[in-house]
């Protein structure tokens, strides 16, 4: 791809000359921007670049080795991990308001970079992956506001770390682009989007590792079986999500009394609108199945048939 090309060879030029012999230190989140990010800041100035990741305990089922497999071991890049699992689970204990959760996860996100940051105090620049769109977005939007505040978008100021942002001017088809020439394996290029509170808001209500569990196990069985059906570039975005209830069942002969999942799945351009993506029902039929024959304490799926709007993508 000629113009990925230029625009790859262009920003290492530019990163080179701006950060000479300095460090950089990148928030690696898994997502498509700051993978891109990382990547190109990495082939321009190798082992100058650090990037952290954050693992929150609410990420997805196979996520964090994803990320230390594919930057720490392929990549070579300096990779920092930091388990805070139970620092954020413990201040959500007994949280049930969905924006509450928000911000203590947002604010925890913030708090635990600057701590583990402050440890390599000789990064002069941090890189970001913001994009053009993020640019011209501007913050009155709360969703955007939500986002930008949890991808660390708050951070610099406080941090008195330059901002290196190489894929300011392009879209999110560009940077998949940039992000298949620099290699990045096709999981992380074409990732649906994700939510920086993660499992956080798919667990309706209170956040134990318990219901976590039931979330990522069912997630995993969603992705699995929308991959296999080969409907994972045509659906826009797709999880499952743990209510707050139980409801009676029948399993053998005998009565249970369990949790329900929610199937959400949606087609979209952008997330700003969304209709119900019409999966065919003998995929639906295998998901629901294996949900109730693999995952405990669930005796119930239920599939959401509402777009946005009225209804929003999360159920939080
Ligand atoms: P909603 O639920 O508002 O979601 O229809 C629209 C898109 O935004 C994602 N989303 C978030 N992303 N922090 C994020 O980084 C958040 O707090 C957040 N809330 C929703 C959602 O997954 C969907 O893609």
């Amino acid at each position: 791809n000629w113009s990925m090309e230029t625009f790859i060879d262009d920003a290492v030029k530019e990163i080179r000359q701006t950060v000479g012999d300095q460090k950089v230190l990148c928030a690696l989140s898994g997502g498509v921007d700051s993978s891109v990010v990382a990547a190109l800041i990495h082939q321009a100035i190798g082992d100058q670049l650090t990037c952290m990741f954050v693992d929150h305990g609410l990420l997805r089922k196979g996520e964090a080795e994803s990320v230390v497999k594919t930057f720490g071991e392929k990549f070579k890049i300096n990779l920092v991990k930091i388990d805070a699992k139970e620092r954020f689970l413990s201040k959500l204990k007994g949280v049930t308001d969905p924006e509450q959760k928000r911000k203590i996860i947002g604010n925890e996100f913030i708090r635990v970079f600057e701590e583990e940051s402050d440890k390599f105090g000789d990064h002069r620049f941090l890189g970001q992956g913001t994009l053009y769109t993020d640019i011209i977005e501007s913050g009155t939007d709360t969703a955007h506001t939500i986002k930008s505040h949890h991808n660390v978008g708050g951070l610099p100021e406080e941090m008195k770390m330059k901002l290196i942002e190489p894929l300011n001017t392009l879209f999110k088809d560009e940077v998949r682009k940039v992000g298949e020439e620099l290699n990045l394996p096709e999981e992380i290029v074409w990732r649906q989007p994700f939510p920086g509170p993660g499992l956080g808001i798919r667990v309706i209500g209170e956040v134990t590792e318990e219901k976590l569990e039931i979330v990522r196990e069912s997630d995993a069985i969603l992705r699995e079986e929308i991959k296999k059906a080969g409907l994972d570039r045509d659906v826009w975005q797709y999880f499952t999500v743990l209510p707050d209830f139980r409801s009676v069942g029948v399993m053998g002969d005998v009565r249970t009394y369990a949790y329900t999942i929610g199937i959400r799945a949606v087609t979209s351009i952008d997330g700003m609108t969304a209709d119900w993506a019409r999966i065919p029902y003998d995929v639906l039929e295998r998901i629901s199945n294996r949900i109730i024959n693999e995952v405990d304490d669930v005796n119930r799926v239920v599939y959401d048939i509402t777009s946005k709007p009225p209804s929003t993508i999360e159920w939080e």
